[in-house]
């Protein structure tokens, strides 16, 4: 090969690794997060398509509480869930561990925006880690999970 072929070469093979270190511009970094997020603190229990298993974690897809106020997903999320809970006409008396010790504020709001998109009806309300961070801080001398009684009592916070 020539010298200048052989330059050629080796700028198109660096533009090829720019592009594809660079990503894919349309994609909104969160969603890319949060995907990434609930694969791996999620989907163990949920599956990656959220429907979760048959005598095991309940469903998110189209699941009443995915498709609720957001209040209630963070607390879940921070500070664990403990059954009985109705989810899709099925009753589940499980507990599901508390994320707030492990996930930044940051990390829980692009794991449940993702999910709000996933599997509920598109929202364009994302949950930020300003709502996460305003939870945390009233859940900080909180013990035990959550029941969903108490998440149904518990009110939102300005
Ligand atoms: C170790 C297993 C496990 C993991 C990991 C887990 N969950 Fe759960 N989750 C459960 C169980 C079990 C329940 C139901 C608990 C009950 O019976 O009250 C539940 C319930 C829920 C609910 C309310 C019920 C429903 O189906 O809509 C939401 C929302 C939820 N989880 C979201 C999440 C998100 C988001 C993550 C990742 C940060 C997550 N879960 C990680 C086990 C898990």
């Amino acid at each position: 090969m020539s010298p200048t072929r052989k330059t050629a070469v080796s700028i198109i093979l660096l533009l090829l690794l720019v592009t594809h270190l660079s990503g894919s511009p349309e994609t909104p970094a969160i969603q890319d997060e949060g995907t990434l997020l609930f694969a791996n603190y999620c989907s163990a229990c949920h599956q990656v398509d959220g429907s979760g298993t048959e005598d095991g974690p309940p469903p998110l897809a189209n699941s009443p509480w995915i498709k609720g106020p957001k209040r209630h997903l963070i607390r879940i999320v921070l500070d664990g869930l403990h059954g009985p809970i109705i989810v899709n006409e099925k009753l589940y008396d499980l507990e599901m561990p508390s994320f707030g010790p492990i996930l930044s504020d940051a990390q829980i709001a692009s794991i449940l925006t993702y999910a709000r998109q996933a599997f509920a009806e598109p929202h364009d309300d994302p949950i930020t880690a300003q709502d996460v961070a305003i939870y945390r801080t009233a859940s900080a001398t909180r013990e035990g999970y959550w029941t969903a009684p108490e998440l149904r009592d518990a009110p939102e916070l300005p």
